[in-house]
């Protein structure tokens, strides 16, 4: 292997600059060549490659957002865009990629290893902490953080007001985002997809801490919550109980920028690092990820289709510590 390139792809994540630094020092000190690939797979199939020296990643470990752009394709989940693709790597000499991205990313990954043979290590790099094979992903620490730092705004004027405030947090499909939020932001219940909190036990919790002379409520809801979103779950429970105020906060992209924090920094370093020795090493189709800090790697097949199951124990810990 002697040119590797380097990509972003899917939703942004803080701490993806820090990989992509550690995946260029790396593979420069390995005697690599090193491309950037920008716009993720879209970039790739119209050979937006550039090469990329120590100085490119020069002053990009604090920065949020990703220098080489990203983007969720169409065209790569055809055929025809995947040989698009693998034409443009090969005009490059590109023999080996370092994916850095989620689930998407590496359905894709998957897909095209086996296809076209390129070997491909994945770092996971999504706010949404969802994928199998990694306590953490790159970005879900920073976008806690974020979120909690509104959370606790938001607390402020909630007290003030006696008002009860749902406040949704990102995370697709999956609580992760809103757990430790609920329990670092002290909130009175978390409505995550992994489990069923029915319209009439949130409403039942309210009514409950509002006859004990408590005035202000926070309700954390998970974007992907069965019940719907926070508008639709707010406008529900002002319904059954109108002599309480609620309000909405819907806390969106915010949570997906800023400078990633110190454990995103060092888990996507670490990771960068991983997934060129994984290359030098013939790994291919893997993910690196960390387990009970050690390093380990996971087949991009586990990491998609296996779930990482949320500990229930956490689920409990929102309601005990609420009373
Ligand atoms: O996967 C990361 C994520 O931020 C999810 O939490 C969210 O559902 C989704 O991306 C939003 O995607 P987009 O930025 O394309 O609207």
């Amino acid at each position: 292997m002697k040119k590797i390139g380097v990509f972003t792809s899917g939703g942004d994540s803080p701490g993806m600059n820090a990989c992509i630094r550690a995946v260029v020092r790396t593979a420069i000190n390995k005697g690599l060549e090193v491309y950037g690939i920008t716009r993720g797979y879209r970039g790739m199939i119209k050979g937006e490659i550039i090469r990329l020296e120590s100085n490119s990643v020069s002053n990009i470990i604090q920065k949020g957002g990703t220098i080489l752009r990203s983007a969720r394709s169409k065209e790569f989940a055809t055929k025809e865009g995947r040989r698009e693709a693998f034409e443009q790597l090969q005009k490059h000499g590109i023999d080996g990629l370092v994916a850095i991205g989620g689930d998407g990313t590496f359905t894709g990954a998957n897909i095209f290893c086996e296809e076209f043979g390129i070997p491909i290590i994945g770092a996971p790099g999504t706010i949404d902490n969802d994928l199998y094979g990694t306590d953490y992903t790159i970005g879900y620490d920073t976008a806690v953080n974020t979120a909690l730092d509104a959370i606790d705004k938001i607390r402020d004027t909630a007290d003030s007001h006696d008002r009860v405030f749902f406040i949704e947090v990102m995370g697709r499909d999956s609580g992760y985002i809103a757990i430790p939020c609920a329990i670092g932001g002290g909130a009175e219940i978390v409505m995550i997809p992994e489990t069923e909190t029915s319209i009439q036990s949130v409403v039942d919790t309210l009514r409950t801490g509002w006859d004990r002379s408590k005035t202000s409520f926070i309700v954390i809801v998970a974007e992907g919550d069965e019940e719907g979103n926070a508008t639709e779950i707010a406008a529900q429970v002002q319904k059954m109980l109108p002599y309480m105020d609620a309000r909405v906060t819907i806390l969106g992209h915010v949570q997906r920028g800023g400078a990633p924090t110190a454990a995103d920094r060092l888990l996507a370093s670490q990771l960068g690092i991983a997934c060129v020795d994984g290359l030098l090493e013939g790994r291919k189709s893997e993910m690196a990820g960390i387990i009970n800090s050690q390093l380990v790697y996971t087949p991009f097949i586990d990491t998609i289709t296996k779930q990482k199951v949320i500990n229930p124990h956490y689920i409990k810990m929102v309601n005990i510590l609420s009373a």
